[in-house]
């Protein structure tokens, strides 16, 4: 039996430089889709899957991230007096234990390799998942509660969410070289960053969702700068081929790139038509709104 997955880093360290202006002072992971911030939406999705600790590799001016996830002592005493407790209770619920969240600083934006390697002490030797909190997935089973079953079954190793894209967008990615392919599992024979769509090995790509295995800090550890001057996952994740069982999953569901305006937008539109309680008005404003085209 492999080991449980206990553990979910959050790297929250990015610029976001494609959604300036509005992540001049505030955190792209603070946007909210629908009325719930990103992050909120990651965290939800980790705690389904059975993740008892959450760490976060933040970086400068992300600490409403850290506000967030605390108790706002003034705001649930006049949520009380006024007598709105169920929204006092859902606030109070998306508070993690006490103990359980941690951050660590990641002093300059170096790449997503390096915010995980961040993130080394406090995981220390044990699988652990990270999430993306920008890759906002849609799905009837949280996309990372999937890939921890699947990995079960698969007897542990590395396991990424995987989707096709378009082929001319294989330069947004890391794309994998694909083996054995059964059911929704892609046995990983190879893996490169943003490849131009003539160098791709295929159009199967990596998004904001791993579980793996705790030796990639070594690797992370003496990783140069990749593709776009940054110290990349991908790399690390390529040296660790042929050492432990590296799967692919196709999740279940439809991901969405919030760090890109144009993902946010439709995210937004895709999660309040399926929220009960909008659903109805917002099929109407979008038909409006189609209509006048
Ligand atoms: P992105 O590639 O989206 O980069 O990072 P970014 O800086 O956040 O945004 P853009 O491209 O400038 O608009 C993917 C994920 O990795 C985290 C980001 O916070 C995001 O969740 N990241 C990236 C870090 O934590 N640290 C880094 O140095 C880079």
């Amino acid at each position: 039996m492999p080991n449980k997955v206990r553990k979910a880093v959050f790297p929250v360290g990015g610029l976001g430089t494609r959604f300036l202006p509005a992540t001049k002072a505030m955190p792209k992971e603070m946007l909210p889709v629908v009325d719930k911030p990103l992050i909120q939406y990651a965290v939800e999705e980790a705690r389904a899957a059975g993740i008892e600790e959450f760490i976060f590799v933040t970086g400068r001016g992300k600490t409403t991230i850290e506000d967030h996830f605390d108790h706002s002592y003034e705001l649930e005493s006049v949520l009380n007096e006024r007598n709105k407790q169920s929204l006092l209770k859902e606030l109070q619920a998306s508070v993690p234990k006490p103990g359980s969240i941690a951050y660590i600083r990641q002093q300059e934006p170096l790449g997503l390799g390096h915010a995980v390697w961040c993130a080394k002490r406090l995981v220390g030797d044990e699988p652990f998942a990270v999430i993306l909190a920008d890759d906002l997935i849609l799905a009837d089973t949280p996309c990372l509660a999937q890939m921890a079953a699947a990995r079960e079954q698969a007897g542990g190793g590395n396991m990424l969410a995987v989707m096709e894209v378009p082929k001319a967008h294989t330069s947004r990615y890391g794309i994998l070289s694909p083996g054995k392919e059964t059911d929704n599992l892609i046995e990983i024979t190879g893996l490169v960053e943003k490849p131009a769509p003539e160098k791709a090995p295929s159009n199967m790509a990596v998004i904001g969702r791993y579980i793996l295995e705790p030796t990639i800090f070594s690797l992370l550890e003496k990783q140069q700068r990749g593709a776009g001057n940054e110290i990349q996952l991908t790399d690390a994740l390529s040296e660790m081929l042929g050492d432990v069982p590296f799967y692919g999953m196709k999740f279940d569901g439809t991901r969405y790139d919030c760090g890109d305006k144009i993902g946010f937008l439709e995210a937004n539109i895709a999660f309040a038509l399926h929220r009960t309680d909008m659903q109805d008005d917002m099929r109407d404003i979008v038909k409006k709104i189609a209509n006048n085209l």
